[in-house]
């Protein structure tokens, strides 16, 4: 199995442990790190909703977490039709970690898009913007 193709069925079998009571909507995703590790994630959901976090922030924060901060690639799998791409938080959660990286979007079954995260957040707010005067 290629890369690509444990990253989009990582993404694919997380779903299966996604808190969705309220949504009923299952994502998962996974990220790959530059070691080649591949961190999976799913959606967690709460009774406040607010609190909800998507799979790509579950993903990323596991991954940082373990000391990997570097990302090549992301698979997101949910059952949208056509798939659904990372909410605009998720993008902004990649660009802190990536200038650029692969998405990989997926339905339940397998790989639909590939896109990058240039395309789904141009010009992202960026570390480099508080490099400037402050105050
Ligand atoms: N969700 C994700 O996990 N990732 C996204 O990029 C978009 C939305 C989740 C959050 C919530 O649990 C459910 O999908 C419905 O919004």
């Amino acid at each position: 199995m290629n890369v690509d193709d444990a990253l989009v069925a990582a993404a694919i079998a997380a779903r299966h442990h996604a808190w969705a009571p309220y949504s009923h909507f299952a994502v998962g995703a996974a990220v790959l790190c530059e070691d080649g590790t591949i961190v999976s994630g799913c959606n967690v959901e709460n009774v406040t909703f607010g609190l909800t976090t998507c799979a790509e922030q579950v993903a990323i924060l596991k991954a940082v977490s373990e000391g990997r901060r570097r990302f090549l690639k992301v698979a997101v799998s949910s059952p949208a039709d056509p798939p659904a791409a990372p909410c605009g938080l998720c993008r902004q959660m990649m660009a802190e970690f990536a200038d650029d990286l692969e998405v990989l979007i997926c339905g339940t079954e397998g790989l639909s898009e590939r896109t990058t995260l240039a395309a789904l957040l141009p010009r992202a707010f960026r570390p480099s913007d508080l490099e400037g005067e402050r105050g």
